[in-house]
């Protein structure tokens, strides 16, 4: 495992995310369990030297701080990473765990799973004293299925490196096993787009995992001419909540277009 988030905070990808992460928060019916995956470790130094020398906070949040014409579904995102900051420069970007545990309301709870010892140790602190959350230093694709309440409001968040292939094959059966386990959670699983082929192929698998109806939203920064290069995000949910689609469309298509170069965002339902 080589992954290290810390280059990609606060990038295109982590602003679609997160807003949507935050839009579902505001959202679901209470109490709610949020079940995080893949948590990474919570809070991220954009002076650090990951950041600095992928250029891609500065790219993504950098401008979003910036931005004139920032869209409505944005502005809870934005307004968390000014409280973090004090202020419009981003330091200090939030990961999703910090995201999730500052929208918890009384009664909710929130686990966060993160594989890497390092990593976690880094989680346990960001969070730490915060009411209703726990961390585990375990594999998140299990500990979702194991700790998913059988009813009731649940979101689990899927949110995998992909730098490994049985990935996508994980985020399917995982998506088959909370369904059957709790159908009334929702899921946020987050891709990279890459080439089309990939995520069609991964399409067609969750569609059959009988977690009924998909909504995708795809932010496509440039056109997916080169497979090697990280061409754009999507997200793909099952159980989203009504009224989510106009905000979707907002996110991916302002990152798209304020971001990508000759980018589209799009949104759509998957049967
Ligand atoms: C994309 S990052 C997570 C970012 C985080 N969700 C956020 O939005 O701030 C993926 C993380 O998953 C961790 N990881 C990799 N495989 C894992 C597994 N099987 N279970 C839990 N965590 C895993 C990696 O160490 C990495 O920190």
């Amino acid at each position: 495992m080589n992954y290290r988030h810390a280059f990609h905070a606060g990038n295109f990808a982590d602003l679609v995310k997160h807003a949507a992460l935050l839009a579902l928060l505001d959202r679901l019916p209470r109490p709610l369990r949020v079940i995080d995956t893949h948590a990474g470790r919570g809070l991220y130094d954009l002076s650090g030297s990951e950041a600095q020398r992928s250029g891609e906070a500065e790219a993504g949040v950098g401008k979003l701080m910036q931005a004139p014409d920032l869209p409505a579904a944005f502005r809870p995102l934005r307004d968390a990473v000014r409280r973090l900051n004090g202020g419009d420069v981003a330091r200090l970007y939030p990961g999703s765990p910090l995201l999730v545990a500052g929208a918890l309301k009384s009664g909710d709870s929130y686990l966060a799973c993160e594989l890497r010892p390092e990593e976690h140790s880094a989680l346990a602190q960001a969070l730490k004293g915060k009411a209703g959350v726990g961390t585990r230093c375990a594999d998140g694709y299990a500990a979702a299925v194991a700790e998913l309440p059988d009813k009731g409001a649940a979101l689990v968040l899927i949110d995998p490196p992909f730098e490994r292939a049985d990935d996508y094959a994980r985020c399917v059966e995982a998506l088959s096993a909370i369904a059957r386990r709790n159908p009334a959670a929702t899921v946020m699983i987050w891709l990279p787009l890459k080439d089309l082929e990939t995520f069609d192929a991964f399409l067609r698998d969750a569609e059959d995992a009988g977690a009924g109806r998909l909504l995708v939203a795809e932010a496509r920064m440039r056109p997916l001419t080169d497979p090697m290069k990280m061409n754009g995000c999507a997200l793909v949910l099952a159980g989203a909540p009504p009224g989510l689609e106009p905000v979707l469309e907002q996110i991916v298509g302002w990152t798209a277009q304020a971001l990508g170069e000759n980018g589209q965002g799009r949104v759509w339902t998957a049967a």
